[in-house]
């Protein structure tokens, strides 16, 4: 389901409020995540739930490398007897770096860090694919982007598609109008 709106209208501030930032208090209304109430919840237990916000500024995180963050993030949804093991983790992730045109070298990388803009947002569709949430919140995927890179990051949203997926887009309105013009 797409939103859309202009700059400094909320998207932003609905997403994180929807993931849990602790910064916004909810006064009215509900958030459900598969027919349970999640509003009470910290935000890494509506992730472990299957929630995940695809950041429009992702954070960038010096000593941790992407390989391992995405490891761990994937692991924090798995009891602690079914660990992923590194050769599926490594097939996996390979499929997906090639599904997205992305360099091998980054999972030594440092997250995000030294990243340009559209190597960030491939970044959040990486983790997207490889986490495997019930529910995705894209925060502006497309801004900064130029068409091929949309396509890849399209790309990696469909493959997703399934019975068991939902997704939030949320895109920028100026740019939404500039692509139909
Ligand atoms: N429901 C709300 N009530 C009051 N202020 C709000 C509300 N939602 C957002 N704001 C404020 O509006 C400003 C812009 O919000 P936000 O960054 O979420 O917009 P955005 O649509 O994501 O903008 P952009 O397109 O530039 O990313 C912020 O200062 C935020 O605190
Ligand atoms: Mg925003």
């Amino acid at each position: 389901m797409p939103i859309m709106g202009p700059n400094g209208n909320g998207k932003s501030t609905l997403s994180e409020t929807i993931m849990g930032r602790s910064a916004y208090h909810v006064t009215q209304g509900n958030i459900y995540l598969d027919g349970t109430s999640i509003i009470e919840m910290p935000v890494d237990e509506r992730a472990r739930r299957g929630l995940f916000l695809a950041m429009q500024y992702p954070a960038e995180i010096q000593g941790v490398t992407n390989g391992e963050f995405l490891r761990a993030a994937i692991n924090a949804r798995r009891p602690e007897d079914q660990q992923i093991s590194v050769r599926q983790f490594l097939q996996e992730l390979d499929r997906n770096l090639e599904l997205l045109d992305m360099s091998t070298d980054m999972t030594e990388r440092y997250l995000n860090e030294g990243f340009c803009g559209g190597e960030k947002k491939r970044n959040e569709i990486l983790q997207l694919l490889m986490i495997k949430p019930a529910f995705a919140i894209l925060d502006e995927i497309d801004s900064g982007l130029d068409i091929d890179a949309l396509k890849v990051v399209a790309k990696g949203d469909n493959s997703m598609r399934g019975d068991n997926f939902g997704s939030l887009i949320i895109l920028l309105f100026e740019y939404v109008k500039l692509t139909c013009l």
